[in-house]
């Protein structure tokens, strides 16, 4: 597939993407295939995560994800994310917008308003208000929320993570270990709580058609990533032949 890359000679600099979607629904491989996709018809991409993306970030993210954090208020965490947003949109994704690079993001405020919105009842209007003010409402040009059955996203969500800590018990080294870390806070909650994201983010999709665009996770990853690269093509005059 031969793809054309137009970003440079549109609108607003670079073009910010971003990925959500449920726990396991296969974000990352697919953010990983779009990049590769971008750079080979000669883009320029900037591949980052949230919570995350730099080295406060990746902190505030250990405290965030590691099971062994007991006791975070819903308030307090939503603080964090939006804490490490801050840091990752200053340090990171508005620089290489400028650059007019096209950014790629494993999760931004959807996240926040679908898991502490919905997921922990803090309410779509706290998430936006806080958007607002810390993020100066900097939107995404284009949304792919990956969509997939919640309980079986969770179930490979939770695989993954379990295999990955095996790897790291099972490994001498000291160093394997931390690259493994444990992020299986968020795993453990309740399937009402993952219920709860899932419609979170359906309302999200519904009150934001233009930017979000739902994308049937089900098949395998080629398939899927031929919807994404489908999807921009129409939406961001990039084209695919
Ligand atoms: P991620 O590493 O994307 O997990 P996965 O690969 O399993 O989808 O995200 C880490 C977790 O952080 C995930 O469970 C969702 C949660 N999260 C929030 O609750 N709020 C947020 O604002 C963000 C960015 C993530």
């Amino acid at each position: 597939m031969h793809l054309r890359c137009y970003h440079s000679t549109v609108s607003r600099l670079g073009k910010f993407i971003t990925f959500e979607g449920l726990d396991g629904t296969g974000k990352s491989t697919q953010l990983r295939k779009l990049a590769a996709a971008l750079r080979a018809a000669g883009c320029k991409v900037v591949e980052t995560r949230e919570p995350g993306g730099t080295a406060t970030g990746e902190k505030i993210r250990r405290i965030l994800l590691d099971s062994r954090t007991e006791g975070l208020s819903p308030l307090a965490e939503m603080a964090l994310m939006f804490a490490s947003r801050a840091q990752h949109i200053a340090e990171v994704i508005q620089p290489a917008l400028d650059r007019g690079h096209i950014v790629l993001c494993d999760r931004f405020t959807d996240s926040t308003e679908a898991y502490q919105g919905y997921g922990r009842h803090l309410g779509s209007a706290n998430v936006l208000k806080l958007h607002e003010i810390l993020c100066g409402g900097l939107q995404p040009d284009l949304t792919i929320l990956l969509d997939f059955d919640p309980a079986m996203s969770l179930s490979r969500a939770r695989r993954r993570n379990q295999s990955g800590l095996q790897r790291a018990k099972n490994s001498s080294k000291k160093n394997a270990a931390s690259a493994h870390a444990d992020e299986n806070r968020f795993e453990q909650q309740n399937r009402s709580f993952f219920a709860r994201v899932h419609q979170g983010y359906r309302a999200i999709a519904t009150r934001e058609s233009q930017r979000v665009i739902p994308i049937d996770a089900s098949g395998t990853p080629a398939q899927t990533h031929r919807k994404i690269m489908e999807a921009l093509e129409k939406r961001l005059k990039l084209v695919c032949r």
